[in-house]
């Protein structure tokens, strides 16, 4: 297995650098990996002039995974569009035909505490939100900022094709399938025509899942529904941009961002895994981040694109124990807690992998 490894921007190096400690432990009991670095992000515009290389996608395309860290960063803020950190997300996401993005919201019970909801709101919460990555007001052409009429409009397009929602609705139809089989659909078909085709494909592709429990729900009252009684989810499936906002609200069920991997998929399961939050640039280099939902990351990446769910679990148990034990890095420190730094987080992990 090949795996490309961009650290990125920010917290992206010091995060990444605990997720390959883990690679290494199981690389010294026999496992096939190779790791190969590149820049991406801000660190792609310093070292390339662009924030995604073509030395960078090549690697990545030769991969048969990627381990990414986090772009972005206020000194590249400034640059022109294209050549913004987010962009060389963007593209790779696209570049390597990611349309699925699995972006799972669970959450230890004992980082209840931790939650800004109440306990008996969140305990035992365990939703995946799959959202398509590749399409919709994103990758929507035409979009710009033009001069109409004397003054500036800006626009964008949101726009889906039956076949890009069909192959998401698969993903998300299969997912359910595996747990507890259950959909939701998420949408703004009252509103929008784009919303009402999605809803319609959603339907035609449900019949073959006849096990699967199809509902359809408005993104407005789901934003709602997610902070009222998250546990009425199993798994919900929606376009781009509103699954890029009800992620990180369902984020915050579990505690911290700091928490939470990813998957984005292509057709044959080739993936692309990084945490869901951002490089945090105010505590970058500080060893004080969170590595746990990139260590998560890894385990989703054994899960999905290498096919072997008991490491997958070996790891996510490894998680569960140093949680347990009651190490904490600062964004999940509670009272009673022993707070640790990013790479004693990550030493911790290795420990109760073996
Ligand atoms: C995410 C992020 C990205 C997105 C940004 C950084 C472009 O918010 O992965 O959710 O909007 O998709
Ligand atoms: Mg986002």
């Amino acid at each position: 297995m090949k795996l490309a490894v961009l650290p990125g921007d920010g917290i992206g190096p010091e995060i990444v650098a605990q997720a390959v400690k883990v690679l290494d432990a199981l690389k010294s009991e026999g496992a096939k990996i190779e790791l190969e670095q590149a820049p991406i992000g801000g660190a792609g515009y310093d070292a390339a002039g662009d924030p995604l290389p073509e030395a960078t996608l090549k690697l990545a395309r030769e991969a048969d995974a990627v381990l990414l860290g986090a772009v972005g960063g206020p000194q590249y803020d400034t640059l022109d569009r294209p050549l913004r950190p987010e962009r060389g997300l963007l593209r790779i996401r696209k570049e390597l035909n990611l349309f699925a993005n699995l972006r799972p919201a669970l959450l230890y019970p004992e980082l209840a505490g931790a939650s800004s909801l109440k306990p008996e709101v969140v305990s035992g919460l365990d939703i995946m939100i799959v959202r398509e990555l590749t399409g919709d007001v994103y990758f929507g052409q035409p979009r710009g900022i033009e001069v109409r009429n004397g003054e500036r409009v800006g626009f964008n397009t949101m726009i889906y094709s039956e076949s890009e929602v069909r192959r998401v609705a698969h993903v998300a139809f299969g997912i359910a399938m595996k747990r507890g089989k259950k959909l939701c659909s998420v949408e703004k078909a009252n509103v929008l025509e784009c919303s009402e085709l999605w809803k319609e494909v959603m339907i035609e592709v449900g019949k073959q899942y006849p096990e699967v429990e199809l509902s359809h729900m408005y993104v407005d009252n789901a934003a709602m529904q997610i902070i009222k009684w998250p546990k009425q989810f199993d798994t919900l499936v929606t376009g781009n941009i509103f699954g890029d906002i009800l992620s990180d609200a369902a984020s915050m069920l579990s505690g911290s961002i700091g928490m939470l991997p990813s998957a984005s998929l292509d057709e044959n399961n080739k993936g692309m895994y990084e945490p869901i939050h951002g490089s945090a640039p105010d505590i970058a280099g500080k060893n004080l981040a969170n590595p746990l939902a990139t260590i998560l990351s890894v385990a989703m990446m054994y899960r999905y694109t290498f096919a072997d769910p008991a490491t997958a679990d070996r790891i996510e148990n490894a998680v569960k124990q140093v949680i347990a034990q009651g190490y904490r890095t600062a964004d999940i420190y509670t009272e009673g807690t022993q707070k640790v730094s990013c790479s004693e987080m990550g030493d911790a992990v290795v420990k109760a992998l073996n």
